[in-house]
């Protein structure tokens, strides 16, 4: 990704080899400013307060989290492991990529784990990229279709699921931007995303900066829009898919999917491997849901007229609020879904058919 002419991935090791860099979401768009993670309650702290966040992005953090604490503490491995774990609970590419780094450093001794550390967790970062930019390639064909036949392609998204969201490329944004690339006329309507606007300000700072035609709408526009012929094709990001292909997506996203199956506009998640939970089936029932702060509900951030960030209240004094940050779509409102190894049904013989090494 390109931010004022500079090449950025959203999580990167310092010129220095060790410390670990991030980019501060709660400051984008309206400051570019970077955050210097020195230890594994850094990485912590900046998933909890979502300095950090998207699904594949704190699955990488979290690694480069653990690499920290290994240098200082290799023999508390599992109990940092948990530590980290502990700070989201919805998007299992966390717990993912903990995994994968706590069966790679635990056979080691102690005094091996540090350097493996380093070097699985940017083998996980640039196996991101890759996957992500493959799911680019695959999705662009539907986007592709429906340009080819209305001359130009209308696409709604929810949350942010671009490149910010991990390592690089994004997920759902990853087509959107090969079919921008590729010359055809895309245009986004972007959910704002309450009620931390994820929308309104990280997918369409991205489109911004990538040039791609986008419109900001309140969330409760989606249904209005397709009911009027303005959405060809829903694309969302998921934070963990189930083995029968129910998705687990940005607070707001079941609401979407049930606007789009009665108005006949597919709608298609995207997901890397992280994203795919085989050990969890209905996902109404077994994925836990993030409760945040009633905070995020009633307040705002926002820059003023001077371009001083403030904090403002929107809701009446006392009132009180409720914040789940996730909901689960099921199954059979999902079109299909895009990975980097193709698409296919939102059904475990879809996944099967895909990920026949995770059944
Ligand atoms: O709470 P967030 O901002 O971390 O939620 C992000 C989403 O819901 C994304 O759609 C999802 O993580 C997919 S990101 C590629």
């Amino acid at each position: 990704m390109k931010i004022n002419g500079k090449n950025y991935r959203s999580v990167w090791l310092d010129a220095d080899g060790w410390t670990v860099r991030i980019l501060d979401q709660t400051r984008l768009p309206w400051r570019v400013e970077e955050l210097r993670l020195e230890t594994a309650e850094h990485a912590a702290r900046a998933i909890t307060t979502m300095q950090t966040r998207g699904a594949p992005l704190i699955g990488a953090v979290a690694a480069y989290g653990l690499a920290l604490a290994m240098r200082v503490a290799p023999e508390a491995l599992h109990e940092t492991a948990q530590m980290l774990g502990r700070t989201r609970p919805t998007a299992i590419n966390l717990a993912w990529a903990l995994e994968r780094m706590v069966a790679r450093l635990a056979p080691l001794p102690p005094a091996a784990r540090a350097a493996a550390a380093y070097d699985e967790a940017a083998a996980i970062a640039d196996d991101d990229v890759e996957t992500c930019r493959l799911i680019g390639a695959h999705g662009l064909p539907l986007l592709a279709e429906i340009a080819a036949r209305r001359g130009r392609v209308n696409v709604l998204t929810h949350c942010n699921a671009g490149w910010v969201a991990t390592v690089d490329y994004g997920t759902a944004l990853s087509p959107i931007y090969q079919a921008h690339d590729a010359g055809i006329d895309v245009r986004v309507w972007v959910d704002e995303t309450r009620p931390r606007n994820q929308g309104a300000a990280l997918t369409a700072f991205e489109l911004g900066a990538h040039g791609v035609k986008h419109t900001v709408v309140a969330d409760n526009a989606g249904g209005h829009l397709m009911q009027h012929g303005e959405v060809d094709i829903v694309i969302v990001g998921t934070d963990r898919v189930t083995r029968q292909g129910d998705v687990a997506n940005k607070i707001g996203t079941y609401l979407k999917a049930l606007a789009a199956r009665d108005n006949g506009v597919p709608f298609w998640v995207a997901l890397p491997h992280s994203t795919f939970d085989p050990r969890v089936s209905d996902g109404v029932a077994e994925i836990p849901i993030e409760e945040r702060a009633a905070e995020e509900v009633t307040h705002l951030t926002g820059p003023d007229a001077d371009g001083v960030l403030r904090r403002v209240q929107v809701t009446a004094p006392g009132s009180a609020a409720a914040n789940p940050a996730f909901d689960v779509t099921p199954a059979r409102l999902v079109s299909g879904l895009i990975t980097e190894r193709g698409r296919c049904e939102a059904s475990e013989a879809g996944l099967r058919g895909l990920y026949p090494e995770k059944f």
